[in-house]
């Protein structure tokens, strides 16, 4: 017999199925709960609410566990490229070499963006944020590619948008760079793999190649994988919401990038990074800071501690410390700020407003200094994960249009006012 859980309300008692995952996680369907009992439940933040089932992403945030696509994070970091990860969170398998080889070409075909474009670019003041340049471009994206406008458009034409989305994202990013610099917009070469491609439009100039590092190709494409999925955080779920009402794949993703430019997510490592600055500009003693992210009177958070689903470690954070110390030596860089980082998150963990509360550091903590070493402004840097979180969108996005998933439009409790009579201008 399916296992059901049982809600008393006014006496009466109502049974509700439960659905077990591929990993034995476990939810009460209360889809049904208003329809039988009037009632809604209430989750301010989603904090405790499945919004979908997904086959992309696993995550244990007891056990610090990451998954896509049912392979460990750590064996995709360590051996994977970051297009190959690309191929595999948007169509399920790691791609055979044959098909990553016609992938690869696929996406060098579609790197070039519009002529037109350019003016957009042109458009911006001088120190427009990147990620406001980043959410505009996407947007724009749709006018250059009318067939993403059809609601029900055929899969050759999804995956036609698919594939111009993940092969212009490094080129719109590396000109939001190039923009902002005043130097000129660098193509991409069809003779770079996709990372590779995106350092030397960022970094390499007309009348020079940039110099590419494999040391530094390598940690790239490592912060990209290790940000390109994370089930259904904020931006994650802005994608599924919007793409829910019908909305165009450039459109939704255009909106989680929205989501993710806020300090309280994607926005954490810029905000790290300047912390950590601020520290050291103070003298580089942690305490005070330790001891103003535990005074409730200060708005002060550690930037780059605590997570929403993480209660021990966060998987990515451990990966990328090492990639960090790696990079560092490997590049002769040595970095004052990533010394305190190190002293920082050693007083945290040994204090116990953070030991009670399971605060740890997430993976923004470390990957504002490894962007910084690779040579990334730090208003960059949100940016560089919202191109490592671009195939999350997209597979997250297709999912929930091929499972023909409702609109999303949650409930509420209302707390206003009840019913009262509207009162003439002069008489209020
Ligand atoms: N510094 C100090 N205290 C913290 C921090 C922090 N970084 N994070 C959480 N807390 C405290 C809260 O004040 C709260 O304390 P209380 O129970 O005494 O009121 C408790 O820990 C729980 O915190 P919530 O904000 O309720 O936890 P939530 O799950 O809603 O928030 C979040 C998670 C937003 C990540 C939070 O930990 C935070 O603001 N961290 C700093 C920003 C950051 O690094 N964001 C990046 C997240 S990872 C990513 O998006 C890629």
């Amino acid at each position: 017999m399916s296992e059901t859980a049982s809600i008393k309300l006014q006496g009466e008692i109502y049974e509700l199925p439960v659905i077990t995952g591929t990993e034995n996680e476990k939810a009460i369907d209360i889809s049904t709960l208003r329809d039988r009992t009037s009632h809604i439940v209430l989750d301010s933040g989603y904090k405790n609410t499945g919004s979908t089932k997904s086959a992309i992403t696993f995550l244990d945030g007891e056990k610090g566990i990451l998954r896509y696509r049912g392979y460990p994070i750590e064996q995709l970091a360590e051996k994977s490229t970051f297009l190959e990860v690309v191929y595999l969170l948007i169509y399920g398998e790691l791609p055979k070499k044959d098909v990553l080889e016609k992938f690869n070409v696929q996406v060098q075909k579609n790197s070039l963006l519009h002529e037109d474009m350019k003016k957009f670019y042109d458009g911006f003041p001088h120190g427009a944020h990147p990620m406001g340049q980043l959410c505009s471009l996407v947007s724009s994206l749709t006018a250059f590619a009318p067939e993403s406008l059809k609601m029900h458009a055929s899969s050759e034409e999804v995956d036609s948008s698919i594939i111009k989305l993940i092969a212009k994202m490094p080129t719109i990013v590396s000109w939001i760079y190039k923009g902002s610099i005043g130097e000129p917009f660098i193509y991409p070469s069809k003779n770079l793999d996709y990372v590779a491609n995106f350092m030397n439009m960022t970094f390499g100039q007309v009348t020079h190649d940039f110099e590419i590092d494999p040391v530094a190709v390598d940690a790239l494409n490592k912060i990209l994988i290790l940000h390109a999925d994370h089930e259904q955080n904020c931006s994650t779920s802005t994608v599924r919401t919007v793409g829910s009402s019908g909305s165009n794949l450039y459109a939704s993703v255009s909106a989680a990038i929205s989501a993710l430019w806020g300090p309280l997510h994607g926005g954490a490592n810029q905000e790290v990074i300047e912390m950590l600055e601020t520290i050291k500009a103070d003298g580089g003693g942690v305490e005070k800071w330790v001891n103003k992210a535990k005074d409730k009177d200060d708005p002060f958070r550690l930037m780059g501690f605590g997570h929403r689903v993480y209660r021990n470690f966060d998987p990515r954070a451990q990966i990328i410390k090492k990639a960090c110390h790696d990079v560092l030596n490997k590049l002769g860089l040595d970095d004052e700020v990533l010394e305190i980082a190190i002293r920082l998150e050693e007083a945290a963990l040994h204090d116990d407003y953070f030991v009670e509360r399971k605060l740890y550091p997430n993976v923004d903590f470390y990957s504002g200094i490894i962007s910084r070493a690779l040579g990334f402004r730090t208003d960059l840097f949100t940016v560089i994960f919202a191109l490592g979180r671009l195939p999350g969108w997209i597979a997250q996005w297709k999912e929930q249009r091929e499972s023909k998933e409702p609109i999303s439009r949650p409930r509420q409790i209302y707390t206003g006012y009840t019913t009262r009579d509207y009162i003439d201008v002069e008489n209020r």
